[in-house]
């Protein structure tokens, strides 16, 4: 025989990253996107408004000279004011400016502009772009921006001067520098920090979690009792803790049921088996005649008739209760049910002078239900109503459509249930008066098989009664196909 792969092995001997593993990577990862997006927009501006300062000096310079050269080309004194003098008395964005006239020769220079940077580098690097400035880096390692521009000076004739300007950079390419280095810093101090908040969140979030599993795991049959305290937790988690407590109270509650049905099972098969024994030890103690032996053969079947009757209600119940169990249904005539089950009565409850009516409807009402365990349902109601009602005491049964259901009502005007016991009476083995029963041979299984084949139908059975007054049990069906 082959064994078939188990198709999820590798997933399952894959190890688990923990909740706060997952949730840590995702914080940090958020986190240092968001720091490296704002930091590297934030380059990018200051870069770009340094650009175009930079910029707008340099248009602003050559709009000065060229107005100066345009209106009043033989001030000298204004020419050398811009390109000599005011540099010099510039710490910041200083400048170096030459003018030259229409043969290339220079009229002016700034004092100590060939000592910044190459001249001639300046000339190739500007020649194809008039008006436009480019970078270059001077003698020292400094930056500059530099440009090269037409201007007429004079009027007629004109003349077509040159000027050529160099701005030092240095100093905002330095404030850029000094930003990347804090950059980096920023990045490195987030990618630590980071998972250790993350992690810190991370396992606080998850606490909650980490104590429902733990109470979880402490819970066994025997201590059922343990509870979540779910003060303090976020709304999500009290509600989970919530469900899981509910979910507990039911365990609870269905663990005591069983336990005490395992009790009431022990209880009852002891006293038909030790009725039988005790009889039978007595009846052998010494030799009895014929007739002595009969009457304790007569009273030990009438114990097993009990037992088995009483195994045979079990395993209805246990079958019952099983998820394979299906129902064999088949159209039955509702009101004929009815008049089987009276017929079947007539002779007991007339013993007991009580009158049992079947009121079996006007119209023919049928649904797809499984007779024998409607018979069966029916039976135990009508039994019950017999056993509970003193003479000339009325059982009535009664069938209607109302809406899409059936309703079976079994009535009578016995001795009711108290309100306390009526709650409990579709419980297993519940019996409102245990010692009374008895004597008449009730087990307490009755009205729990009822509801069992109600349920297996969809429906369910509901009981009310006036103690002292009578008792109404009905069994209220959805209804398949009725006609
Ligand atoms: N029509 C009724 N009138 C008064 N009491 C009732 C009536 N039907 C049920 N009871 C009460 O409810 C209890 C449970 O009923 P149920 O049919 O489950 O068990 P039982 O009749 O005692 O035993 P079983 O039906 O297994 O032989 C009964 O013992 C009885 O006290
Ligand atoms: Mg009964």
């Amino acid at each position: 025989m082959f064994l078939k792969p188990r198709l999820n092995a590798p997933a399952a001997s894959r190890p688990r990253r923990t909740l706060a593993f997952r949730l840590t990577v995702a914080y940090s990862l958020v986190g240092l996107s968001l720091v490296l997006l704002a930091t590297a927009s934030l380059y990018i501006v200051l870069r770009t408004e340094l650009d175009r300062s930079t910029e707008l000096f340099l248009a602003d310079k050559l709009h000065v000279l060229r107005t100066i050269l345009r209106e009043r080309p033989n001030d000298r004194d204004a020419l050398r004011e811009e390109i000599e003098l005011e540099t010099a008395a510039r710490r910041y964005q200083q400048f170096y400016i030459r003018l030259l006239d229409d043969r290339g020769v220079p009229i002016l220079t700034t004092p100590g502009m060939a000592e910044q940077l190459d001249v001639a580098e300046l000339i190739r690097q500007t020649r194809n772009r008039p008006e436009h400035s480019v970078s270059m880096t001077g003698f020292h390692g400094r930056g500059f921006r530099v440009a090269s521009a037409m201007a007429w000076s004079g009027s007629s004739p004109a003349r077509r001067d040159t000027i050529q300007i160099a701005i030092d950079i240095s100093q905002e390419e330095e404030l850029l520098l000094r930003y990347r280095w804090w950059f980096w810093a920023i990045l490195l101090a987030s990618s630590v920090l980071f998972p250790l908040l993350g992690y810190r969140i991370a396992r606080h979030g998850i606490r909650p979690v980490e104590e429902i599993a733990a109470t979880a795991r402490s819970i066994t049959s025997t201590n059922l009792r343990e509870r979540i305290r779910a003060e303090g937790y976020p709304s999500e988690l009290a509600s989970l803790a919530g469900t899981f407590n509910e979910m507990l109270d039911r365990l609870e509650e269905s663990f005591e049921r069983i336990s005490r049905f395992s009790a009431d099972i022990a209880h009852d098969l002891r006293t038909p088996v030790n009725n039988i024994r005790g009889e039978s030890e007595v009846a052998l103690a010494r030799a009895r005649d014929v007739k002595e032996y009969r009457e304790v053969i007569e009273s030990t079947l009438e114990e097993a008739v009990r037992l088995s009757e009483l195994i045979g209600d079990l395993l209805f119940l246990a079958r019952a209760e099983s998820p394979l169990t299906e129902l064999r249904r088949e159209r039955v005539n509702v009101g004929k049910l009815l008049g089987a089950v009276r017929d079947y009565y007539e002779a007991s409850a007339s013993d007991g002078g009580l009158s049992l009516l079947a009121d079996e409807g006007a119209e023919p009402l049928t649904a797809e239900l499984d007779r024998a365990l409607m018979l069966r349902a029916v039976s135990n109601l009508v039994s019950n109503a017999i056993a509970h009602s003193p003479t000339g005491a009325t059982v009535t049964l009664a069938a209607r459509a109302e809406g899409a259901a059936i309703r079976i009502e079994v009535s009578d005007t016995g001795v009711g249930i108290p309100a306390e016991a009526l709650p409990r009476v579709f419980d297993r083995f519940f019996r409102v008066d245990p010692s009374r029963s008895k004597a008449s041979g009730g087990t307490g299984l009755g009205l729990a098989i009822v509801q069992s084949i109600m349920t297996l139908h969809g429906g369910r059975a509901e009981i009310s009664s006036q103690f002292g007054h009578g008792t109404c049990v009905t069994l209220c069906i959805p209804v398949l196909a009725a006609s």
